[in-house]
Formats: C-alpha cells, sequence, structure tokens
C-alpha cells in the first residue's frame, strides 16, 4: 500500500517490551517527540516509519490506536553505532552545547549512513507518486538527502526537535558536510527557534559554499531550500481536558494526601538525561531547606526521573549520582514520612502526568539547554484555574514564549534558590497574572497549528518536481 503522507522518525509511538510475565507487550516511547507528531497523525491518513525498540524484531505494520505503524529492525550493531554511538554519544552533546563530551567513531558514522539509508529505502517504498514525507529529528539527518535521490518526486520536510547549534560546535564534526548535504535534500527544514534556522543557513553558506539569501538556499541544480523557525507545541486543549476531568482530580488528590498534604509541592517531570539540569535543581531546593527558607513540612519536592538510554554510560552515571544526591538529602534533611524529596523513576501515562500536574504548586524545569521542552507547556495547560507557577530554564526554547515564567539559568544555583523561592512565596494575584498570559499563549500555539504551519510552508515550496499537499484536517 502506498500513502499520501509518510512520517519518519527513529522511534514509533510505542516502544516493545517484555511484560513482569515474560510475554511482550507495548508501552508508550518517552519524550516530546512522540507527543507532538500523534496529533499530526490522527490529523492525516498516513503512516509512521521507525523503530519498535528492542533489537532483530521483524516486525509487520500494523493499526495501533488509528495509526498504521511501520516497524524498522535495528540489529544489536545498528542500536550501538547509530542510536547509542553516533546519534547518542556524538550528535545530542554537541547539539546540546557540549553539556557532555561528544565522541566521534569513525565506526560509528558508519552505522549512522547505514541506518539512514534503510529508512530511506523504507520510505521511498511506502510513498505514493508526489506524496509529502516528513522526517524527524537529529537521528535522521542523511535521510532528506537519500530519499531525493531515490525518489525526486517527493515533497520532503525534515524537522529538528532538539537545538541546532552555532557554527563554532558543529563544526568540529568530521562529517559536517555530509551532515548539512543531507538536509539540503528536503524543500523545507524545520528547527525550533530562528537562531537555530540561522546557525544553520550560515554554515551552509560556510562550509558547503551554496549561495544563501535570508531564509533560503539556492542550489545549484535549481532547488531552493527553505529553514526557518517552527516552535512545537501540545495538545493544549487535549491536556485541559484531561485536568479538568473527576479521575484526574480525584487521583491529584490522593497523590497530595499520600504526601502527607504540605502546603505546596515542587514538581520535576523529565526524562532521566544530563541536558535537563536535575542535579542542579535538587541541590537548590535542598539549599533552601538547609538555609531555613523551607521547611520539610511545608513544602516536598517530587522529582519523575523517565528511564532513558540506559545503555549509553554517560546515562548511567547521571542515575547514580542522582540517586546518591537524592539519598543524602532524604537523609540529612528528611524526617519520618517527610522525605525532602519524593523520587520516582518511571515513566506514567497522560492521566497520572495531567494529576501530576494539577496537584503541583510548582513547576520546575531547568534544563541546561532544551530545543523547546513539552513539559513547561504541558503544565501550562493543565492549570485552568490560572494558578501555580512555573520556573523555567532560560535556555530551554519554551522560555521564548513563556516570558511570565520566572526564568533562571541553571548554571546558577542562587539564582535558582531565589526564584524557587519567589515562586513559592508569590501572591495568588501575581501567579494568576502570569498563569493566564501563558495560558493565553499555549492556547493560540497548539501543536495542531504548529504541524499546519509547517505542511502549509511545505505544500508552498515551488520546486521543479513535487506538487501541493492536502492541507491538514483539523481533529
Ligand atoms: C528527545 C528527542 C527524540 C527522542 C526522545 C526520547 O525528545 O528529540 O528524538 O525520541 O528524546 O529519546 P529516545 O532516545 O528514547 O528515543
Amino acid at each position: 500500500m502506498a500513502w499520501d503522507l509518510v512520517v519518519v522518525a527513529n522511534r514509533l509511538p510505542v516502544d516493545r517490551v517484555q511484560l513482569p510475565d515474560g510475554t511482550a507487550g507495548w508501552r508508550r516511547s518517552p519524550g516530546g517527540l512522540v507527543s507532538a507528531i500523534e496529533p499530526v497523525m490522527r490529523a492525516h491518513d498516513g503512516c509512521w516509519v521507525g523503530w519498535p525498540g528492542g533489537t532483530d524484531q521483524d516486525l509487520e505494520p500494523f493499526e495501533d490506536d488509528g495509526m498504521t505503524l511501520v516497524p524498522m529492525t535495528m540489529t544489536r550493531d545498528d542500536i550501538e553505532g547509530h542510536y547509542e554511538g553516533f546519534s547518542n554519544g556524538t550528535l545530542w552533546p554537541l547539539y546540546h552545547d557540549l553539556v557532555a563530551k561528544p565522541e566521534f567513531h569513525r565506526e560509528w558514522w558508519d552505522s549512522y549512513t547505514q541506518v539512514n539509508q534503510r529508512f530511506a529505502e523504507k520510505a521511498a517504498e511506502l510513498a505514493e507518486e508526489n506524496a509529502t514525507v516528513w522526517i524527524h529529528d537529529y537521528q535522521l539527518q542523511l535521510v532528506p538527502r537519500m530519499l531525493r535521490e531515490l525518489r525526486p518526486d517527493l515533497r520532503i520536510g525534515f524537522y529538528l526537535h532538539i537545538p541546532f547549534p552555532p557554527a563554532e560546535l558543529f563544526q568540529q564534526l568530521p562529517w559536517r558536510r555530509q551532515l548539512l548535504e543531507g538536509l539540503l535534500g528536503a524543500d523545507l527544514v524545520g528547527f525550533q527557534l530562528p537562531g537555530a534556522a540561522q546557525n544553520f543557513i550560515r554554515l551552509v553558506r560556510q562550509r558547503v559554499g551554496h549561495k544563501t539569501h535570508r531564509d533560503l538556499v539556492y542550489l545549484p541544480d535549481g532547488r531552493t531550500v527553505r529553514a526557518a523557525a517552527f516552535p512545537i507545541s501540545i495538545d493544549a486543549a487535549g491536556f485541559e481536558a484531561l485536568a479538568t476531568s473527576p479521575a484526574v482530580a480525584e487521583r491529584a488528590q490522593e497523590i497530595r494526601d499520600a504526601l502527607g498534604s504540605p502546603r505546596k509541592v515542587f514538581l520535576g517531570i523529565d526524562r532521566l538525561d544530563y541536558t535537563k539540569g536535575i542535579y542542579a535543581r535538587l541541590r537548590a531546593f535542598s539549599e533552601l531547606i538547609k538555609d531555613g527558607h523551607l521547611d520539610v513540612e511545608d513544602a516536598v519536592f517530587v522529582q519523575i526521573a523517565v528511564p532513558s538510554r540506559e545503555q549509553v554510560e554517560q546515562y548511567r552515571i547521571l542515575r547514580d549520582e542522582i540517586d546518591r544526591l537524592v539519598g543524602r538529602i532524604n537523609g540529612d534533611l528528611g524526617r519520618i514520612g517527610r522525605p525532602a524529596i519524593s523520587y520516582l523513576h518511571s515513566s506514567y501515562p497522560r492521566e497520572e502526568m495531567a494529576a501530576l500536574y494539577r496537584m503541583a504548586d510548582i513547576m520546575v524545569v531547568t534544563p541546561y539547554r532544551d530545543g523547546m521542552n513539552l513539559v513547561a507547556k504541558e503544565y501550562v495547560a493543565c492549570r485552568f484555574e490560572d494558578d501555580g507557577a512555573l520556573v523555567l530554564s532560560e535556555f530551554a526554547g519554551a522560555a521564548d514564549e513563556l516570558r511570565q515564567a520566572w526564568l533562571v539559568n541553571p548554571y546558577d544555583i542562587n539564582g535558582m534558590k531565589a526564584a524557587l523561592l519567589e515562586a513559592y512565596q508569590a501572591e495568588d494575584k501575581e501567579l494568576t497574572r502570569r498563569m493566564k498570559a501563558m495560558r493565553k499563549t499555549i492556547k493560540q500555539h497548539d501543536v495542531v497549528a504548529w504541524a499546519q504551519g509547517f505542511m502549509s510552508e511545505l505544500s508552498d515550496v515551488r520546486n521543479p518536481h513535487s506538487k501541493p499537499v492536502r492541507p491538514a484536517r483539523r481533529s
């Protein structure tokens, strides 16, 4: 069967896992990418190509929750070289401002190239004539060019969900030119923020030598490629509806009671990733207790860390560091039945997330660098009573839109302490003023608007072979 829209992402929205009874089952995949593309898929009649987790699993295409999913097989070598290696050991730290040290290995690059080629071939096989293919994220940056070589009739979009670094960092990559040329296979290359699109255009000019003007790149074959910002968002109405439901209200109350009904609850929800600044934020909170500004009878910090990339060494080290820190803080500062930090290493369904957002007074999102951070937006969407405080890193893409949050520099522990305390002590009137403004922004720029914005720009690209695409339907 051939499709009018093919979405290509490293991951499928569901992950193949082994259940406690030993049988295989499916679990929702972690991360912002999946949350953003899911509603797009529901609004279109297309298929989604991606990795279902695990190794060496030959699975047939299947339907899940109204979506057609096409699983790609990955071998242990693919996982080591393409996924854990080049994607998450080289590109991820490099694109996040070197928060960790990237490693450069030629065999990782070879594996990345091979896997990208397989994804391109699969997309070429599934797309009908003149179809639109939308490729996602840093794991697949070579696919646009590979796919164009196989299928010049296609309209190809690419969207990067993570930051795109300044030239000074990007040019460390031994394969910088190939990656830029890979992306230039697309008609439209989308980024989270305008600065990232500018970094890309500048690099294309300097490193590949193409002519550029503003957001356009002129290729020798007559094609033009556009690079622009499309800040990603969430299903704001869906989250609000969940948060207002009686079941979620009841669950929120249950969680608060279980915490011992403290006066205020701080909340952090992140994939357990070194870019997220979890360690620094927990230290800042614990120092506020140590200094006597907060008391464990009044305040508790709930930190949810969603397991992520557990085979990658830097992630294992981080997990141990956080385990130790939480143990030390609770040992030093907690009382019987009153830990300072309630720490959970687990992932939760949307309903439980909505209950957590609903019960938390202060949401703390402090990454060192983050493409957007959808958790910050989800919290705002769930605060239907215009209350609650958001403490947000300046280095999250979301800070560009959520200006009324308490903005912090996560490298500045004293600054973070001051912001946490201010948010804790803020008057209701102040909270409402800030939250109202942020909610307005989120409602206007939801994920449907994001997808429509990208798709309509993509359909406007006038290139020799491509025909217009159908506009997205509102679900
Ligand atoms: C981020 C990336 C996604 C990725 C997700 C989860 O949101 O932008 O591409 O899927 O993290 O990470 P994982 O390595 O588990 O796919």
